[in-house]
């Protein structure tokens, strides 16, 4: 730790909320990205999503060489929103955890205040003593929003994470005034690719990797894009992913929360002569697009005016599908991960599967896999695994000259590894990792 990072600690607390030692960062990065020039797709409405889906799950082509035209070279200037935390006034690192969510999530993935906090990977991370920064992903959430085909692609979002780790280390990141000589690359999920990439392409500017929820298998994806029955964006959260132009005005969201919908609507229907349990309609609101119409009806929640061509997927069975084991997460987090989800972009779909397909990067390399993960093991981890002591440790062949690779196995969770309950018990096993592999904090 030099005594520049001391001093940038100091220089931070007086706008950091008391207890957490967090703020809000907006990053302008320029980036420069050699990726894909893709035929135009419509994305009018849900059947064009869906189309999509089907082009794309077509065993009998590439839907990506498909629509691939050429290459171009993108040039632009963003803006890439951040949560950057410290732990306790008067610790000292100079080791800081970059951390990229995967699809469907935005920063808020790593620092869920759901129960007090208690799912923070950021907790547990500033606990032993590290400095955190989660960002927004190019084209997501805060962070600036661009064409979603031919702009926000993988390899721009990789440019984005190798621009902003120089940056740290080079103390050059607005409103981070100490240097960060260490930085370890914490994804999930896609953020997980992107980390893997970037050390594929720029294996000097990372210390180390942390990749969870994560594989070099892609057979599972095709279900994973099914089981999303994915719907445009706008049209499936229109009040929170649209435009404040759709309109608002009658806030439900909190009735809606305390249960008074379900009365209401089971009232209505009393009278119109349909007997339904409150259960029944309890479960027609919230495990269908019903729950995600009502999401954002309130003023003070962000519009984030998401062109068509960003697909989210459609309800929270679709969720629980792919990110949750059942009997081993909180329903009440389930819905909560519902309210708050972010889109991704055909174009990050088109090209996820583009990664170079080995990396030079010599430094320590951890994968973390929920052992039921659907969308990087089929449902399980152990099966199948081509002589592998499971599906991610078939991952050590991607990095031919790391010095430590290894795959931990969490029990009792799929992929979405944060909403578990025991998600803290995998965090503390990464920390661990880091700390005998040289990188404590
Ligand atoms: C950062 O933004 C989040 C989300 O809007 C907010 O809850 C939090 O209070 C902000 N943190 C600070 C330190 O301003
Ligand atoms: C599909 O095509 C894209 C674009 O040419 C290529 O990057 C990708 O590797 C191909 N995928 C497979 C599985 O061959
Ligand atoms: C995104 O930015 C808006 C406007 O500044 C803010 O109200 C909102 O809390 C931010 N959300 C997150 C998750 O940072
Ligand atoms: C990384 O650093 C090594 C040693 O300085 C150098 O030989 C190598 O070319 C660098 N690799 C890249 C991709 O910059
Ligand atoms: C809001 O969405 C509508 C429909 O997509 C679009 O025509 C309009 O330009 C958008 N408004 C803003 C301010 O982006
Ligand atoms: C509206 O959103 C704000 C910010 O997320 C939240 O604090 C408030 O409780 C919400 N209001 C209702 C009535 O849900
Ligand atoms: C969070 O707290 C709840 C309720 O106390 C508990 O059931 C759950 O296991 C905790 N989760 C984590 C990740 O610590
Ligand atoms: C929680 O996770 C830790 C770390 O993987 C593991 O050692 C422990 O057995 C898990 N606990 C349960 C109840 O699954």
């Amino acid at each position: 730790m030099g005594p520049t990072a001391a001093l940038s600690i100091v220089s931070l607390l007086a706008g950091f909320a008391a207890a957490r030692n967090c703020a809000n960062l907006t990053i302008p990065v320029s980036i420069s990205a050699r990726q894909g020039l893709f035929k135009d797709v419509p994305f009018e409405g849900n059947l064009d999503a869906t189309t999509f889906s089907q082009n794309f799950n077509n065993i009998g082509q590439n839907y990506s060489q498909v629509l691939l035209q050429g290459y171009q070279t993108l040039t632009g200037n963003y803006k890439i929103a951040a949560q950057f935390c410290v732990p306790e006034a008067g610790s000292k690192t100079s080791t800081i955890q970059l951390l990229s969510h995967g699809i469907g999530f935005d920063k808020t993935y790593w620092d869920v205040p759901f129960n007090n906090y208690n799912y923070s990977y950021t907790d547990v991370a500033l606990k032993k003593g590290y400095a955190t920064l989660a960002i927004d992903r190019f084209g997501i959430g805060n962070s600036s929003h661009d064409d979603p085909i031919n702009v926000v692609q993988a390899q721009a979002e990789v440019e984005v994470l190798n621009t902003i780790t120089t940056m740290l280390r080079n103390k050059k990141v607005p409103g981070i005034t100490g240097s960060y000589t260490k930085v370890i690359h914490v994804g999930h999920s896609f953020g997980s690719i992107q980390s893997y990439w970037l050390s594929a392409l720029y294996p000097n500017n990372t210390d180390g990797l942390v990749l969870t929820g994560f594989s070099v298998n892609p057979a599972f994806l095709p279900a994973t894009i099914a089981a999303w029955n994915l719907h445009i964006a706008r049209l499936n959260q229109p009040l929170r992913f649209g435009n404040t132009s759709n309109g608002r005005g009658i806030d439900i969201s909190a009735p809606y929360r305390s249960g008074k919908v379900v009365g209401a609507v089971q009232g209505f229907l009393n009278k119109v002569g349909v007997k339904l349990s409150s259960q029944d309609i309890w479960n027609e609101i919230a495990t269908t697009e019903v729950a995600n119409l009502i999401e954002g009806y309130n003023h003070s929640v962000t519009s984030y005016n998401y062109p068509s061509g960003y697909l989210a997927w459609s309800d929270f069975t679709s969720q629980q599908y792919t990110f949750l084991l059942p009997g081993y997460y909180d329903l009440s987090l389930g819905l909560y991960a519902e309210s708050t989800k972010q889109p991704v972009t055909a174009g990050e779909l088109l090209t996820i599967g583009s990664s170079p397909s080995s990396s030079p990067f010599t430094g320590p390399v951890l994968v973390v896999t929920g052992q039921q993960d659907a969308a990087f093991c089929g449902g399980d981890c152990y099966a199948n695994t081509k002589g592998a002591a499971s599906i991610p440790a078939a991952a050590a062949a991607a990095f031919p000259k790391t010095s430590k690779f290894e795959a931990y196995i969490q029990p009792n969770t799929a992929h979405g590894i944060n909403f578990h309950y025991n998600a803290t018990g995998a965090y503390n096993v990464i920390q661990s990792w880091l700390g005998v592999h040289g990188l404590a904090a």
